[in-house]
């Protein structure tokens, strides 16, 4: 068992390590749209963890923002995953559009859960379940289909 704590200290570092330029170099367009918006993904995420271990000051409208940022992001997901595209670079598993059905009901589970957690979250005790329920979200999809 993992201790909640140790959890979250794993959930932050993910979040705020150095955003691995991943895409560089990638030349399909499709491809970059995705991976665009996954960076966008983090680069919120990132926020909410940095609240957490309180390196930046606690902000509602801010945390608030930024989960219903990832909401509009998840919700957008589908669309630019839709086309089948691939690169070397990609991280993406071609079992993405043999289960696309799949695929968009995690996209709409994240954005419906972050659209929730924005509505709930009202001080700084709610911020950890928030980010828990967010980083579930992401795993949840990349465990299946991101290498
Ligand atoms: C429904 C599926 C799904 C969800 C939900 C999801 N991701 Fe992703 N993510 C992917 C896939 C697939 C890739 C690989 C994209 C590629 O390389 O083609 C990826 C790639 C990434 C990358 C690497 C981007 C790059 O430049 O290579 C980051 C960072 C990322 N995701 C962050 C997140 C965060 C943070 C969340 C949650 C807030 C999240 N993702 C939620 C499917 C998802």
């Amino acid at each position: 068992m993992i201790s909640l704590s140790l959890k979250i200290s794993l959930i932050v570092i993910f979040f705020s390590s150095t955003l691995l330029l991943a895409h560089t170099g990638v030349k399909n367009e499709d491809v970059m749209k995705r991976m665009n918006l996954m960076k966008s993904m983090a680069e919120n995420s990132k926020i909410l963890g940095k609240m957490l271990k309180k390196k930046i000051p606690f902000d509602l409208e801010q945390a608030k923002n930024s989960l219903i940022e990832i909401s509009n992001l998840s919700k957008s997901t589908p669309s630019v995953f839709e086309k089948m595209a691939m690169d070397p670079k990609s991280e993406s598993k071609m079992i993405i559009w043999e289960e696309f059905d799949n695929f968009r009901d995690l996209s709409n589970m994240l954005a419906d859960d972050t659209l929730s957690a924005a509505k709930n979250l009202s001080d700084f005790e709610g911020l950890k379940p928030a980010l828990l329920k967010t980083a579930a979200g992401c795993k949840g999809c990349h465990s299946r289909y991101r290498e």
